[in-house]
């Protein structure tokens, strides 16, 4: 059997609210030991000295592209772009062609991920077939294949009879509706945030009321229905604060941000970038400061990268026509930890609890801590790094970031995944 020994480095578990330099011993899948100067022979030893040793990162918001758009992105190089992103496991977002509404889609992605071999990846299924917010999927049948949560991601359910039925269903078997919000007739056909900057730029807005008004009315539905709803890419102080206040009430929900909306404001869309052109769009930095507080007050429960790849000719067009999204796994964790954690809005261990355990508890799965006898998905963190992010160096095909030349600080240097290491 392989033995790995991880050795002292900075062991950050909050699970066990763990944050102290440690050794930890892999052998095959699993942890065997934690503990100081473990000694002895025949280890592969990875020096983790001045390092970050974390659950292994998850991202609960892919998109995968296959099948159906194998141009943009294909499970194998997604994978391994999540892999040299430091994620372990990730969850796959449903707008594929088919989409992932049978049983059988569920299968084809869980094989095809497996053949990959680099992480592991778990399916969201459609809430909705065929993602037309009219009839509902299978839910049970397909959390019985491993569907993990349900979701129209990359567009609303915008029928809320739809919608509670959906929680209704969600409900019985407690998996989460992974809810977009944005009400589609204010949104209509605007390219970035409503605002100074759209008529600066002379360009048809999204309004932050597009994106609350959803938030405010599926809170409302998982008051009714007991169910849980978990709000994608929270983009909006309002939309932070209407969370705030449901948790405060106990309304079972939770909520992610995406890097981008940590990181970057609509005064970076001045110069019509498309990279910079994304759903929901750069908001204000009023928004951008409210997002970051609700990660560090934990308001918002997970960092997850919404990782949208496209193809150079869906983004190399104008403004106006360009593709929403951002190719998003190879630059969270170092967009983490250079806006998050070096700027001291979030300690390690809450860096750790928002990209991997909180993201595991949310879809149920086995996942997001380091413990004697867990299973060994761990990611070394090197926080000092400092690099120039160079998207033409990405795995993923997706070269579609506004990140692209900016200098960063914080990488993976070892993804290990059921105890081996998986980006290199
Ligand atoms: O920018 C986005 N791109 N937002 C979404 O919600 C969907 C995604 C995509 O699939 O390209």
């Amino acid at each position: 059997m392989e033995k790995l020994l991880i050795k002292g480095g900075r062991v950050v578990d909050p699970s066990s609210s763990t944050d102290a330099v440690l050794d930890v011993l892999v052998e095959g899948n699993k942890i065997v030991l934690i503990g100081k100067d473990i000694e002895g022979e025949g280890f592969q030893v990875v020096d983790a000295g001045g390092k970050l040793v974390f659950p292994g990162l998850v991202d609960m918001h892919v998109h995968l592209r296959e099948p159906g758009q194998e141009h943009k992105e294909t499970i194998e190089s997604g994978t391994r772009s999540a892999a040299a992103g430091g994620f372990t496991t990730i969850a796959c977002m449903p707008n594929t062609d088919p989409v992932i509404d049978t049983p059988a889609m569920v299968e084809y992605i869980k094989l095809k991920a497996e053949k990959a071999g680099y992480v592991k990846v778990k399916p969201v299924a459609a809430i909705t077939k065929g993602l037309k917010g009219e009839e509902l999927s299978p839910i049970g049948e397909l959390v019985q294949y491993g569907a993990v949560a349900f979701s129209d991601d990359g567009r609303p359910v915008m029928n809320s009879r739809v919608m509670r039925r959906a929680m209704e269903y969600s409900s019985m078997w407690d998996v989460p509706i992974i809810s977009h919000c944005e009400d589609t007739d204010l949104s209509g056909d605007g390219h970035m945030n409503e605002g100074e900057m759209s008529t600066v730029l002379g360009m048809r807005g999204i309004p932050a009321i597009a994106e609350e008004v959803m938030v405010a009315r599926d809170i409302a539905i998982a008051r009714f229905t007991g169910a849980r709803v978990h709000i994608a890419h929270v983009s909006t102080a309002g939309s932070v604060e209407l969370v705030r206040r449901a948790k405060a009430e106990g309304v079972r929900v939770t909520a992610e941000a995406t890097p981008h909306h940590f990181s970057l404001t609509d005064r970076d869309v001045d110069g019509y970038s498309t990279n910079t052109k994304v759903n929901p769009p750069l908001r204000t930095y009023e928004d951008v400061e409210a997002v970051k507080q609700g990660l560090r007050d934990g308001t918002i429960d997970a960092i997850a990268t919404d990782h949208a790849p496209h193809h150079r000719d869906d983004k190399e067009v104008e403004y106006a026509v360009a593709a929403f999204g951002i190719s998003g796994l190879e630059t969270a964790l170092s967009l983490a930890v250079t806006n998050l954690l070096n700027s001291g809005i979030l300690t390690p261990i809450q860096l750790a609890e928002r990209m991997s355990t909180a993201p595991a508890r949310i879809l149920g799965i086995e996942a997001g801590c380091l413990k004697e006898g867990g299973t060994a998905d761990i990611t070394v963190i090197d926080p000092d790094i400092e690099y120039v992010v160079d998207v033409n160096a990405f795995k993923s095909k997706g070269k579609n970031s506004p990140f692209d030349g900016m200098s960063v600080r914080g990488k993976a240097v070892y993804t290990i995944v059921d105890g081996i290491i998986k980006n290199i």
